[in-house]
């Protein structure tokens, strides 16, 4: 069955979700393809900060916010995976307060209410050994305590970019084969798969990108092969559940095809939530 088909009685939104403390009004969204995984580029924290005559690092403080009310949402609507992009390694390159400023909202972003509250469990992607000693403490003592939580992981990509991530990937599988664990005609997708940070998550159906720009910038370049695009105009900071909800019905409205035909894909029982 599929009983979060129920949401607008006081039903939980799925099976896993048994924390639900308030209904979520499914609004226009098809509650039965909601994504599995959506991805994040929060752009925009420094110019909405600048608008306003304050420094850059406001901007990021007010995105933590918008972190909590995106997260919070996600959850309510059944999404499994939610991976924000918000410190790339060519970040490393920014003012050093500025970098003080992220890792410290990082290091004071985990109250556990929303953990708990939500059923979400923490995760993080991307170079680990790059990140200050109190950060990767914070991190895995984190990830330990949500481990338990089933409802929406949610994964914050620090230190990550793309190629480097795949350039990991070249050299664990060259090693293997050095080593005489695998063979070279054993390497398929799936090896490159097992191999990524993101080994443990389905690919992105909806990548979002805030803030106007109209980039990838290094972020998940294998896994968003088949993803859906949504670029909006708004700043991070202001990014609401509404807009969110937005990408997700722009989503919905799209024939997610995998390089078959229109004709192929109407012909199949449920196109838009296969991921392939
Ligand atoms: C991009 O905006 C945003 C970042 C580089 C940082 C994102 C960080 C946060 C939202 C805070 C920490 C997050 C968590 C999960 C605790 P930009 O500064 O590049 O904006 P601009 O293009 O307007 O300059």
């Amino acid at each position: 069955g599929r009983p979060w088909q129920e949401s607008e009685t006081n039903k939980p939104l799925n099976d896993d979700y048994q924390i639900l403390k308030m209904p979520l009004n499914a609004g226009d969204l098809d509650m039965t393809r909601i994504p599995r995984h959506i991805a994040i580029i929060m752009d925009g924290n420094g110019r909405w900060a600048t608008e306003r005559g304050l420094d850059r690092t406001f901007g990021h403080k007010e995105g933590v916010e918008t972190v909590r009310r995106i997260t919070t949402a996600c959850s309510r609507l059944g999404v499994k995976f939610l991976t924000l992009y918000t410190f790339s390694t060519e970040n490393w390159n920014r003012p050093a307060y500025e970098i003080e400023a992220i890792m410290n909202l990082v290091l004071n972003f985990f109250e556990m209410e929303l953990f708990t509250d939500n059923n979400v469990r923490f995760r993080m992607v991307g170079d680990f050994s790059r990140l200050s000693e109190s950060v990767q403490k914070k991190i895995r003592y984190m990830e330990d305590l949500t481990s338990k939580y089933d409802g929406l992981t949610l994964v914050v990509a620090l230190s990550y970019s793309s190629k480097q991530e795949l350039t990991n990937v070249a050299r664990q599988i060259a090693q293997e084969v050095k080593d005489g664990k695998l063979a070279v005609e054993d390497i398929t997708e799936q090896t490159i798969n097992d191999h990524l940070w993101t080994n443990y998550m389905p690919d992105p159906e909806l990548l979002i990108r805030t803030g106007g720009e109209l980039r990838i910038s290094n972020y998940l370049l294998w896994q968003i092969a088949y993803s859906e695009l949504y670029f909006c105009d708004t700043f991070w900071p202001d990014f609401s559940e509404e807009h969110l909800r937005q990408a997700i019905a722009n989503y919905q409205g799209r024939q997610r095809r995998f390089g078959k035909t229109e004709a192929q894909v109407e012909g199949e029982a449920s196109p838009l939530n296969d991921n392939k």
